[in-house]
């Protein structure tokens, strides 16, 4: 929250500035800066009331930022009240009370946490891995079995809940106030955190009048991955300016783990945690004007009615059909939540239910969790190699000894650049996290400080290219090394072809990159035209090409012979001109010599064609040895139909944007696009309030819901059909 008053979080949304409060200045000068509506009050109030009306104000505030994620003042209107009330605090210090926001700013210095017992034991719960979703049905069978129920019964109710990543945590108010909040330790006695505790911001410190006298909120303490990504960086930063003592984190739980047990409340206190509700411990009971819940599900939506996060996902399901649903949609939106989360929960809803199935041993028997794959794991680096790529672009991967992470073994890992591998500090001999989330790209998350051997050499960027041998060079102001070898670059040349054979340039079906490979070893293919040039007796000579593969290469290569020339423009691998650019320039130059001879002006009169871009491709054919390439593939019978250039905005969908989302039944995605541009469309990677139409198949994810924000239209195969038929949908 604001300023220097509460841990920071990062995530804001708009203001609206519209609220009076009763609060009235009375020591000079401390309220002049308060807005109008606050600063004049007709009648001066006493400090009591003055301190109370500003911890009101500030409680309000602190709601709507945490809990409802709509904070109403900015910043620094927060600083003020919060600075304000910390004098007259300081001016009358019999005003501080413990639910004072400003007891929530760290100070203290601890030896030891104090221990507490658990008025009620803080239970474990029995945790099962499934990645199947089979195990919700062995879980309903088994509810069901011990409450009797026949088969003819209606389902059981149940709640789905996120099992979160971090540490469980017991809070204990007493008269609406936040007395206590202990770790769980061995279940029965735990470790008085309540110093610590209280600086998360979105725990109330005060619960409304409705609350019941005694009541002990379960749930979990976890730090969220932006926050967790931001301490480590600041870490980082702390251990490279020498500061001794500091670490990184290996994980978000691992982080505010040690966040809560951190003695020393003020570096506590810049460890922003964040809190989930999901249960009850001790509680005033219904004989004694305790509140009376029928169900889980009640229960936890009148905690949050009372202040306490809930997540949204938490839901009311029926029968094994929800529980498999809900695991699957969890499972589905694992990586888009803002934290960790290990798996999920299933607990019984219907408490007379959940009372009668009961415990065994310290779990209970209505609840259970299913855990999802890792996704983080720890392994080594075993070397950091140099890769080279297309554009001779120098990569640095860390080469990890194997590891099954996020479903898959791993046994390489992208660093990017220098900078990038030098801000991780990432060496040979490390101990290292690697995560692999979804489908992204494994990538290595921190180093463990702590295991690093003696002596292990800070990476450096080798200063040739390891295939070339020519010089390795970084542009001013760009983070990537390049080689300077150009296709006399084996690796740049392997790479060149095989951009040439693929699928979207030249369409050269069954060239794989170990053919390339072994094509460019052998000495076979120097320039892309010499691929037009393979023979059959030589081809069979190559490690394991059958007879059969050779002869299918030679079709395929001759099919590609026949193409466009947005496709040939493409294939040449020009930097900067991506498959969008090369249509583009065939559309509007429709002729190969008029592209060859261009001025930077006359390209930069192409859409989607910069200064950078133009300037590269006049660069690409400038040089006497790319020209010789494209006269050599021509001589070697490569051709596409030349035309007079079609004025773009004569096409039917001239100036129409379109962006293709999820999977359509009439066509692939590819064809779709294809389909879509030589009718004139701009086919666009990402929805803005410029998109004409979003296009969207099944399983259309969040791009469907950006166009439904921004009143997109959205159209189904249908309404694609019409477009491409030039009608409008
Ligand atoms: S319920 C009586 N619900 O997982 C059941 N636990 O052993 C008590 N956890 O110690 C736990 N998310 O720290 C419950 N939605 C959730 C949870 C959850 C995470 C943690 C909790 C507990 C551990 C399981």
């Amino acid at each position: 929250m604001p300023g220097s008053c509460l841990p920071d979080r990062p995530k804001r949304a708009a203001f609206s500035l519209e609220r009076g409060a009763a609060v009235s200045p009375q020591t000079p000068g401390l309220f002049d800066d308060l807005p109008p509506q606050l600063a004049e009050r007709p009648k001066p109030l006493a400090p009591a009331e003055q301190a109370q009306a500003l911890r009101a104000q500030l409680h309000q505030h602190a709601h709507a930022y945490y809990t409802l994620d709509a904070p109403e003042i900015p910043d620094a209107e927060y600083d003020r009240l919060f600075r304000a009330l910390q004098v007259l605090e300081s001016e009358h210090p019999a005003l501080r009370t413990p639910d004072s926001p400003t007891q929530r700013v760290g100070g203290q210095i601890l030896d030891a946490f104090a221990q507490v017992r658990h008025h009620v034991p803080m239970l474990s719960i029995r945790t099962e891995t499934d990645t199947e979703a089979s195990g919700a049905e062995a879980f309903d069978t088994r509810i069901r079995k011990e409450l009797g129920l026949s088969e003819s019964e209606p389902p059981v109710d149940y709640v789905g809940e996120l099992k979160f990543d971090g540490l469980a945590m017991s809070l204990r108010y007493e008269g609406g106030m936040l007395v206590q909040a202990a770790t769980r330790g061995d279940g029965e006695t735990g470790e008085d955190v309540t110093t610590n505790i209280r600086m998360i911001g979105q725990i109330p410190l005060r619960l409304a009048a409705n609350a019941p006298t005694v009541l002990e909120v379960r749930g979990e303490v976890y730090m969220r991955r932006d926050d967790f990504e931001a301490l480590n960086e600041r870490q980082r930063q702390r251990i490279a300016a020498g500061t001794k003592g500091e670490k990184t984190f290996v994980n978000p739980r691992n982080a505010a783990a040690g966040a809560v047990r951190q003695l020393d409340s003020g570096i506590a206190a810049e460890r922003p945690l964040s809190f989930f509700a999901y249960g009850l411990g001790d509680i005033t009971p219904a004989s004694e004007g305790g509140p009376q819940w029928s169900s889980h599900y009640d229960m936890l939506m009148q905690l949050k009615a009372w202040g306490f996060p809930v997540a949204e996902q938490t839901a009311f399901v029926q029968g094994a059909a929800g529980l498999v649903a809900f695991h699957q949609r969890m499972a589905a939106e694992r990586d888009a939540l803002p934290y960790d989360i290990d798996g999920v929960v299933y607990k019984v809803n219907d408490l007379a239910q959940q009372l009668r199935l009961g415990f065994v041993t310290r779990e209970p028997r209505w609840a259970v969790a299913h855990k999802y794959p890792a996704q983080e794991e720890m392994t080594t680096v075993l070397a950091i190699d140099v890769q080279v790529g297309r554009t001779g672009k120098l990569t640095p991967v860390a080469k990890l000894s194997p590891v099954f992470v996020g479903g898959v073994t791993v046994t390489n890992a992208t660093l990017h650049n220098e900078l990038e591998a030098r801000r991780k500090d990432v060496r040979v001999g490390d101990t290292v996290i690697v995560r692999r989330a979804g489908d992204v790209i494994p990538e290595v998350v921190s180093v463990v400080l702590d295991r690093r051997p003696p002596e292990a050499p800070l990476f450096t960027m080798l200063t040739h290219c390891p295939v070339c041998g020519s010089l390795a060079e970084r542009e001013e102001g760009e983070a990537d090394h390049r080689c300077t070898g150009g296709l006399f670059c084996s690796a740049q040349r392997k790479q060149a072809i095989w951009h040439f054979a693929h699928r979207r340039a030249m369409d050269v079906d069954g060239l794989g990159d170990k053919l390339v490979d072994q094509l460019v070893d052998t000495g076979q293919v120097k320039t892309l035209a010499d691929l037009y040039h393979l023979k059959l007796d030589s081809l069979a000579n190559i490690d394991r090409m059958a007879e059969k593969s050779a002869i299918n290469l030679l079709e395929a290569l001759e099919k590609s012979k026949t193409t466009t020339l947005g496709r040939f423009l493409f294939s040449l691998g020009i930097r900067h001109v991506g498959e969008a650019t090369a249509k583009e320039l065939a559309r509007h130059f429709g002729q190969l010599d008029a592209i060859m001879v261009a001025s930077e002006d006359a390209l930069l009169q192409v859409a989607d064609v910069g200064p950078v871009v133009a300037h590269s491709i006049r660069t690409f054919f400038d040089q006497p040895h790319n020209r010789k390439v494209v006269q050599a593939l021509r001589d070697a019978g490569v051709i596409w139909p030349e035309g007079e250039a079609l004025a773009p905005t004569e096409m039917p969908l001239a100036g129409i944007t379109v962006v293709l989302t999820g999977t359509l039944q009439s066509m692939g995605r590819d064809e779709a696009k294809e389909q879509l541009e030589s009718l004139g469309a701009k086919v666009a990677g990402s929805v803005s309030k410029k998109t004409h139409y979003v296009v969207a198949g099944a399983e259309a994810g969040s791009k469907l819901d950006k166009a439904q924000a921004l009143g997109v239209p959205v159209l189904d195969d249908v309404g694609l059909a019409l477009l491409l038929a030039g009608q409008k949908p």
